[in-house]
């Protein structure tokens, strides 16, 4: 548990919602990224399949989850498998699907877990599986202003790689953008929302009551847990004023 990478920790106690502005950002998202019944969807790092749950609810063509970890993916396939709908185990830097095979590409709270060359090759894959017009829709952590200072961007890297013990790179907005124009894409939609990912309102919102009173007696129940959490809130909230949750979508 104390070198587990951060997005497990809530995990383990029971939490389903893991992307930094939750299920509201989530659902403007899925809204502007248009999902019609028509349409092939590829999600990246499906996790616990909670936005994989809202995809598959509005009918798509096909859905492919295509996530790194094999226990959350075998849990998933269990969810997710026949006709039309499939997990596979995979890294979305990379992946064994044919190229323009997708109408959209959907990717949560992944990119700024990745070493710096990770996001441009997750970003040129997205490119690679949309056919011309597809749209890829990205859930990050944002950094405001758009002009913040080089230094202050490096304390924040560290002391959220620090507490989440993963590579954390969280972006202004332009930054977002600009890595997605070099990818090929043009940005036709951007949001941004408070982070407040480990704020008890939020779990309330994301969870749901009973789910919180899970988590609540997990959290009492885990000492180790509640000592990653509160490590990982406290980074969040000394730098809660220059975090966001963004929102992108961005057209091939
Ligand atoms: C913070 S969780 C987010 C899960 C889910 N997207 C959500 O928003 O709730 C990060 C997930 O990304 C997966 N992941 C990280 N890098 C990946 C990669 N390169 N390819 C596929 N999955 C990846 C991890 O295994 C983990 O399940």
């Amino acid at each position: 548990m104390a070198n587990q990478p951060g997005y497990a920790v809530p995990a383990e106690i029971g939490k389903r919602v893991l992307r930094p502005g939750g299920t509201e950002l989530t659902h403007d998202l899925l809204e502007a990224v248009r999902i019609t019944s028509a349409d092939d969807v590829v999600e990246f790092a499906p996790g616990t399949g909670e936005t994989a749950r809202e995809i598959a609810a509005l009918g798509p063509n096909s859905y492919t989850g295509i996530e790194r970890d094999r226990e959350a993916a075998a849990t998933l396939r269990n969810e997710f498998s026949g006709p039309d709908r499939e997990i596979v185990v995979g890294d979305a830097a990379g992946t064994d699907r044919r190229a323009a095979s997708a109408d959209v590409v959907v990717g949560e709270a992944m990119l700024t877990m990745q070493p710096e060359d990770g996001t441009a090759a997750i970003m040129a894959e997205a490119n690679r599986l949309l056919r011309p017009g597809g749209r890829y829709g990205i859930h990050e952590l944002g950094l405001v202003p758009d002009d913040l200072d080089a230094d202050v961007k490096a304390t924040i890297r560290e002391d959220l790689t620090a507490a989440t013990k993963v590579p954390a790179r969280p972006r202004t907005g332009t930054e977002w953008a600009s890595l997605l124009e070099e990818a090929g894409f043009s940005v036709t939609w951007r949001s941004t929302s408070p982070m407040r990912l480990l704020e008890p309102t939020r779990v309330l919102d994301d969870e749901g009551v009973v789910r919180t009173l899970a988590i609540a007696y997990n959290l009492l129940t885990h000492p180790e847990a509640r000592r990653r959490l509160r490590s990982m809130r406290r980074v969040f909230n000394r730098h809660g004023n220059r975090l966001r949750a963004i929102a992108i979508v961005a057209e091939k």
